[in-house]
This record gives C-alpha cells, structure tokens and sequence, in this order.
C-alpha cells in the first residue's frame, strides 16, 4: 500500500516538475546549477564543443556589441521607461538563457564571469523537452526547458556513460530553431523572423531545414566513444563568418547596348540572385544590416565615375537609396543626450541601391533599437532563390574619350550600419565591409 501511495507521489512531482513553462513564464523557474557547463560535454563530444566556441551561439552573451546594445542601450531605456523592464529582461531568454531561467536579470557583466556567460549552451539547447508558442510559429524563447539527465537529440537508441538520451523529432525541425530566431517586440512586431521567411520560402517546401545549411552533417565521431556515422556539425555560420556571406547572392550585368556614341547613354541590368540562403538577405538582425550595390565605370583613360541606381518608384523607395541624412534619433533617450539630432542613416556612398527593410520608432524615425520599433517599413531584401533586377542608366560625361568602358558592380555587406558603430564606440570587426559578390561588363564608346 504505502508503496502504491509513493508510486503515485512519483508521478505526481513528475507531472508537477515537466509543468509546461515556456517565454516569460519560465523567468526563474530553474537554478544555474540545474545545468551542466560546456566544459563537462568536452571530455567527450570534443569537435561538437570546439565547433560551438567558435561559433556566435556561445558568445550570445559575451560578444562586444551585445553587450554594448544591452547595457548602454536597453538597460538604460528600460529605467527610464520602466514598461520597457520585463521585454529588456527578455533579452535573455535567447542571448543569455541560463540567468533568464534562474531569474538573474539584469544579469552580471560578462567580465564578471558569471554563468549568463555560458550563453547559448550545450546543456540548455539539449535539454529542450518541448516547444510551447501562443502564436502559429515559435517565437521569444517558447522553448521548454527541463534540465535533467536526460540529453533530447535525433537519434534513436544512443547510450551514454554520462546521460540518458532521448529522440524528440523537434530537433531535426526548424521550429526548434525558430524558438529563438523569431522574435516578437512589445508593439507586436516580428523584428526576427528568419523562420517565417524560411517558411515563406522554397526550402521549407523541399524540406530542407535550417540545420542543412548551419548544422551540416557529416562522416565522423560525435564522441570520443562513439561509432562513426554521420554528424550533425555545430557550426552555427552566419554573418560573421565571410564565407557564409561571401557567394550568398551572385550578380550579373549587362549593357542593353554593346557600342554607344560619345553623347549617349547606357543602360545596364543588374541581375542579382539569392541562391544560396535559404531566407531572406539581411535576416535576423535586419535593423542593424545592409546589403548595397555599388556600380562604377573607368573610362580608357583609367577616370572612375560612380553611377547612382535607377530609382524604381515604389513606396518607401527613400530607405532603399543611400543618402546622408541623419537617422536613429531614439538612441538619444538611453544616451541621455537632450535633443539628440541622430546620425548618418547609411555611411555609405550616396546613390547606391540598398537591400533591407527599415525599423521606425514610434514617431516615424529609423532605428536600430529593435524593442522601441512601431512599424517596419518596406521590405526590399533579396528572398530565397529571388532574383530582383536594378538599372543604372548613365549619360556619358562629355569628355569621355573613345573606346572601352569598363563597370565593375560590387555587392556589399554590413553587420552593423557604420555611422551607429562608431557612434556606439562597436569594435571594427562589426562594420566591417564583407564582399558578396562582383560582376563586370563593358561598352565601346565611338565618335
Ligand atoms: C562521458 C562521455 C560523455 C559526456 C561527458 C557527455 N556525453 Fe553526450 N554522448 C556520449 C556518447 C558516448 C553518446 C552516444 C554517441 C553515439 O553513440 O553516437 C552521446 C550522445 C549525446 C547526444 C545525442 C543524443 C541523440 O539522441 O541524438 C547528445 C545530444 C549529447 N550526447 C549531449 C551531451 C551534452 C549536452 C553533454 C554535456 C552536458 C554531454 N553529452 C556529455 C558521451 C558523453
Ligand atoms: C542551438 C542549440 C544547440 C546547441 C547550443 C548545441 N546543440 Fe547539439 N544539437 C542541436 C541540434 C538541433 C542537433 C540535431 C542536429 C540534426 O540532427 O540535424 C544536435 C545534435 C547533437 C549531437 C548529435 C550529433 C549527431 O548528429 O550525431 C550531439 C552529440 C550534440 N548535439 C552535442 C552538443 C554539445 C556537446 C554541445 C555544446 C558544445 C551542443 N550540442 C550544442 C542543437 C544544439
Ligand atoms: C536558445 C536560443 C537559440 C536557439 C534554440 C537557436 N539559436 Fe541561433 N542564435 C541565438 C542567439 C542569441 C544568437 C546570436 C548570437 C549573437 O549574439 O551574435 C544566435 C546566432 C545564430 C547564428 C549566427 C548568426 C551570425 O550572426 O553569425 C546562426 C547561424 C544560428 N544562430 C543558427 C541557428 C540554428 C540553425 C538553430 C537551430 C538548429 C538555432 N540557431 C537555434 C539563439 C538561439
Ligand atoms: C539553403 C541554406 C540555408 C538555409 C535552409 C538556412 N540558412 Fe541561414 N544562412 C544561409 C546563408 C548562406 C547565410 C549567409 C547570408 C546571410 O547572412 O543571410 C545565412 C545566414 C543566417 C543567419 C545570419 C544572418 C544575419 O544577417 O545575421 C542566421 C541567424 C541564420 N542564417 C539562421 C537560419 C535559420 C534559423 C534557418 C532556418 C529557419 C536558416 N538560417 C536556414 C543559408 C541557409
Ligand atoms: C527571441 C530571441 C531573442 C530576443 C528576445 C532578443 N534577441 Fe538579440 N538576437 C537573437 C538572435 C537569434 C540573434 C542573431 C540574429 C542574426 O545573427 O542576425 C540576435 C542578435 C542580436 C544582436 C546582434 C549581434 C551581432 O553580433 O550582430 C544584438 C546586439 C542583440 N541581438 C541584442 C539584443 C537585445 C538588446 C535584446 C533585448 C532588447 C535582444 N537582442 C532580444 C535573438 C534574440
């Protein structure tokens, strides 16, 4: 009897603890020591960690410009408006998850070593038990963490000297990912939905997930015990790797005339192809993101000109055309700067087509702050396996010599636009210039 009484004690604490907590409820429902370091799944899952040292997700936490966004731009905007506390302190439930479950918010610096640091870690990614959205799609941190001995994977059947492990069919989906990597913001606005434009798209009809392109399998070890099979590579690449970038969308150009006289014009067509990513380009962080063309000619004589793009005429073309006027207004309040007159929107050459989507603030203003945004603006990014053509008609200056022009078109990336870089004292690395793609063409000039 008293046996049957504790057998059902069992299942009733099981049942209590596997509560379904998921987003902001799940705010210090764990303890950090419910999870195990990084260091620990080392011993024996050696490339798997490596792999993830060198990738973003273990430095979700710790890397510069998130910790410069989170504490000299929310933290601040937070208490000066203190609705803003509870969607801050959101921020970790994706960037710094450990402290989120354990109720750590506003969590240490990282130089403090605290083990918000950990970011994205093995054990809280491994540890996923179920997705649990109020939306159609996952989105802010819906994931249901039950840190245990059980490790959820893949595959079937695998023992452990270490753990149990467990198939849960989640993790070969882009659902899991979209835990994360879809983002609504206290307006309501999706300012992450790399998974929505995914689901949009052609590869989520082919059923080619997230993990094809970011977690690549391959013929190896996933332990140092194991048997070899094919394994999944924690490779998480993405925009602060060139080489994901580079290549990711191609270019070609042409001339609608091969010979034009000396007082002509030309018409050339860009054609420029996204087939390489499997959402849009910029995703995820598109606030911060650019993407531009910029088209130049040298004449026989070695003289450079710049030519502008055509505008198309579409609403909200303006945020699409490079410019220098000033933009991003709101990062005054956190800054503390009274009537804060913005900075340079683009810092990059005047004319040049640019591929993103704008945020506006509250008043109509562009921002980077993607937590203070109202409305997004209009969506020029490049789709998966989209092709969007651009135009640069060019009249020929009047002391172009006769012969060959050659245009040279070159696709340019940007983590983070410049101007707010510097602004923000954001190290180099974060604005540098990141080469897509070049393509070339030429016309002879005649008398
Ligand atoms: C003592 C060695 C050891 C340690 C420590 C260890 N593992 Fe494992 N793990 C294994 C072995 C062995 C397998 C099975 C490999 C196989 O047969 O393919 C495995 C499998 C897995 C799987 C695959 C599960 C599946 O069903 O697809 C996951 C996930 C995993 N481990 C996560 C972790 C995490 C997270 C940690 C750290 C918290 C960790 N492991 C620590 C040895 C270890
Ligand atoms: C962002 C979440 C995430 C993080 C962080 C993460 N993993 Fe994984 N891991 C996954 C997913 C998803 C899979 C399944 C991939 C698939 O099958 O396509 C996986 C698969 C595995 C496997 C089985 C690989 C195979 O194909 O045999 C092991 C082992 C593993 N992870 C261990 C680890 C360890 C150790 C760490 C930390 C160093 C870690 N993971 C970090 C999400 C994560
Ligand atoms: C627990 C939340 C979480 C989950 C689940 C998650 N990610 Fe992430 N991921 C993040 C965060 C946070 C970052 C940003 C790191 C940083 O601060 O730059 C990130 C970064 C990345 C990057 C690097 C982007 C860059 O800018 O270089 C890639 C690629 C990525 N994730 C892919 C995936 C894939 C694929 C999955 C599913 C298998 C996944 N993520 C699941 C939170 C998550
Ligand atoms: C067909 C391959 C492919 C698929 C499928 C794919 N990606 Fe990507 N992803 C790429 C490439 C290529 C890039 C680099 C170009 C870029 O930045 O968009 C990239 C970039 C990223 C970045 C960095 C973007 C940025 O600007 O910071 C993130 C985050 C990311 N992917 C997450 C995901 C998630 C989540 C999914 C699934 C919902 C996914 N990817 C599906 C190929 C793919
Ligand atoms: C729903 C999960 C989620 C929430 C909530 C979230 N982020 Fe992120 N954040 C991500 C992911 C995923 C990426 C990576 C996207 C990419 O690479 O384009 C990212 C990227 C970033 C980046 C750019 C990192 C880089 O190196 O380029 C910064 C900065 C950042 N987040 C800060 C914040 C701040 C501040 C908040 C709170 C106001 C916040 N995030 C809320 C998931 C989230």
């Amino acid at each position: 009897m008293k046996w049957i009484f504790l057998a059902c004690l069992v299942v009733v604490v099981r049942v209590n603890a596997q509560e379904l907590l998921s987003g902001e409820k799940a705010l210090g429902s764990q303890s950090y020591d419910d999870f195990e370091k990084p260091e620990a799944c080392y011993s024996c899952h050696v490339d798997i960690y490596m792999q993830w040292r060198q990738a973003m997700m273990s430095q979700s936490y710790t890397h510069h410009w998130d910790e410069i966004e989170y504490f000299d731009l929310a933290v601040p905007h937070a208490e000066k408006v203190p609705d803003l506390k509870g969607p801050v302190d959101g921020c970790n439930g994706c960037h710094a998850p450990l402290a989120y479950l354990a109720g750590d918010v506003t969590p240490p610096r990282p130089s403090e070593g605290s083990r918000a640091n950990e970011g994205v870690s093995c054990d809280l990614c491994h540890t996923i038990s179920a997705i649990k959205s109020d939306d159609r799609y996952p989105y802010n941190f819906s994931y249901v963490s039950t840190p245990g001995r059980i490790k959820y994977g893949t595959k079937e059947g695998l023992e452990s000297p270490h753990h149990v492990t467990q198939k849960l069919d989640i993790y070969g989906q882009a659902e899991f990912c979209a835990n994360c990597h879809n983002e609504k913001n206290p307006f309501g606005v999706w300012v992450k939905s790399t998974q929505i434009e995914w689901l949009e798209g052609p590869y989520s009809k082919e059923g080619v997930p997230c993990h094809q392109c970011h977690m690549p399998k391959a013929w190896g070890q996933n332990a140092k015990m194991a048997q070899e099979d094919m394994v999944a590579q924690h490779l998480f690449h993405g925009a602060h790797d060139p080489g994901k970038v580079g290549g990711s969308i191609e270019i070609r150009m042409h001339p609608t005339e091969r010979e034009v006289e000396y007082d002509g014009t030309v018409e050339l067509k860009l054609q420029l192809f996204n087939g390489k990513a499997g959402h849009k380009i910029p995703t995820g962080s598109v606030e911060d993101r650019i993407l531009w063309l910029h088209v130049t000619a040298v004449d026989q004589e070695g003289n450079e000109y710049h030519l502008p793009v055509d505008p198309k005429g579409f609403d909200g073309e303006e945020y699409t055309i490079a410019s220098d006027e000033l933009a991003y207004r709101d990062m005054g309040l956190p800054k503390g700067i009274a009537n804060f007159k913005g900075v340079a929107r683009d810092g990059v050459p005047v004319g040049d087509r640019i591929f993103r989507m704008p945020y506006l603030d509250p008043d109509g203003f562009m921002t980077i702050m993607q937590w203070n945004t109202a409305r997004l603006g209009v969506d020029y990014r490049i789709g998966p396996r989209e092709t969007k053509i651009e135009t640069c008609t060019w009249e020929l200056p009047d002391d172009i010599p006769p012969g060959k022009v050659t245009f040279k078109a070159v696709l340019n990336y940007q983590k983070l636009v410049k101007p707010v870089a510097d602004f923000l004292g954001v190290p180099a690395d974060e604005s540098e210039i990141m080469v897509v793609n070049t393509a070339e063409t030429w016309i002879e000039v005649y008398e």
